[in-house]
């Protein structure tokens, strides 16, 4: 039987989490080293009573009985179904997923199983999608997932370049040349987007005049910082990136996003030698990115290593490298 295979990869928010979700823009990156493989292969079912059965690390069995996330994949599959398969005659299929990204981590792991979903659907079916149909469909999901989902994930998990967001307006890849290389942290947490995004809008539109305005506030200078952060990427202005990731988390902790894990990695990241840190994500939970600028002498930077020792030592349950520029490879 032949297996059809679509392929998507985890991402991180280099600035605009939360803010974006209120249309300011946002930065994000793809962490080409994670990966989600889907593989696509028909089971014989008729097209006018398919069966989906899905297998992944922590499921087994039919995609309607599901838990979590990929329950949310079932809407999808179907509608994936009857518009791309039902029309070429194909029957039913299996969905097996293998996938290197961990999940409810805020690295955009339902966005990327969705998204090599659809590309596996689609090779099976024979159909060739654009960009905007891939989005699309993947919203589908996203939207059950993340109630008012602002579509960054789905973006950046289909994007091999770096991303400028903007909700509803723009998305514009373009290479990021950058000396310094980010350090992707996970807590080990779970992350929770969905209260954290409750919590920030339940600030935005408080009863209390003040407290409304001073979230207001911070909405807005974390949109001047993506600003910046696009700025200081174009620059190569390592240092001043590292000045922009500090002065967000600061932010993403008044708006009660981080908590005492991730504060203890930033910490222990900038300790050891980090020239920013902050929480990447959703937050309450979930991952972490520190910057490391380039020792100008090797061209190596030997504090990667040491940053990565300190937060495993913190509580950290995994890193990642991910160079800001193409270029020799830091190991
Ligand atoms: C979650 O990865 C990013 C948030 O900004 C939510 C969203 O954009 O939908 C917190």
């Amino acid at each position: 039987e032949t297996k059809h295979s679509g392929t998507a990869h985890g991402k991180i928010i280099l600035i605009g989490e939360h803010s974006v979700v209120h249309f300011k823009p946002a930065i994000a990156l793809p962490l080409m080293s994670t990966e989600i493989r889907a593989e696509v292969s028909g089971n014989g079912s008729p097209a006018d009573d398919p069966r989906f059965a899905v297998d992944c690390e922590y499921f087994t069995g039919s995609l309607a009985d599901a838990p979590g996330n990929l329950g949310n994949l079932q809407k999808l599959v179907v509608t994936l179904f009857n518009s791309l398969c039902v029309p070429q005659g194909c029957e039913g299929f299996d969905i097996k997923i293998i996938s290197s990204i961990p999940r409810e981590r805020g690295m955009g792991s339902s966005a990327a199983v969705a998204i090599a979903v659809i590309r596996a659907v689609a090779d099976y079916a024979g159909v060739v999608l654009g960009s905007q149909e891939v989005f699309d469909y993947a919203q589908i999901s996203e939207n059950i997932a993340h109630e008012n989902a602002s579509g960054l994930d789905t973006i950046a998990t289909a994007s091999n370049q770096a991303v400028w967001f903007e909700r509803g307006e723009t998305a514009e890849a373009f290479d990021c040349e950058c000396p310094g290389t980010l350090i992707v942290a996970d807590s080990g947490v779970k992350g929770g987007t969905r209260e954290a995004v409750a919590a920030v809008r339940s600030m935005l539109y408080s009863r209390e005049r003040g407290k409304a305005r001073e979230a207001a506030q911070q909405i807005d200078r974390l949109g001047e910082l993506a600003y910046a952060c696009l700025q200081a990427l174009r620059k190569g202005d390592t240092a001043s990136l590292g000045f922009i990731m500090d002065e967000a988390h600061e932010i993403l902790t008044g708006l009660t996003v981080s908590d005492r894990k991730l504060d203890t990695l930033v910490a222990a990241a900038r300790k050891a030698g980090a020239i920013g840190a902050k929480l990447t994500g959703g937050g309450r939970g979930g991952c972490m990115i520190a910057l490391v600028a380039d020792d100008l002498r090797s061209g190596v930077p030997a504090t990667v290593k040491s940053v990565e020792s300190a937060l495993k030592a913190a509580g950290a349950v995994n890193t990642w490298r991910l160079p800001l520029h193409t270029g020799p490879d830091t190991d």
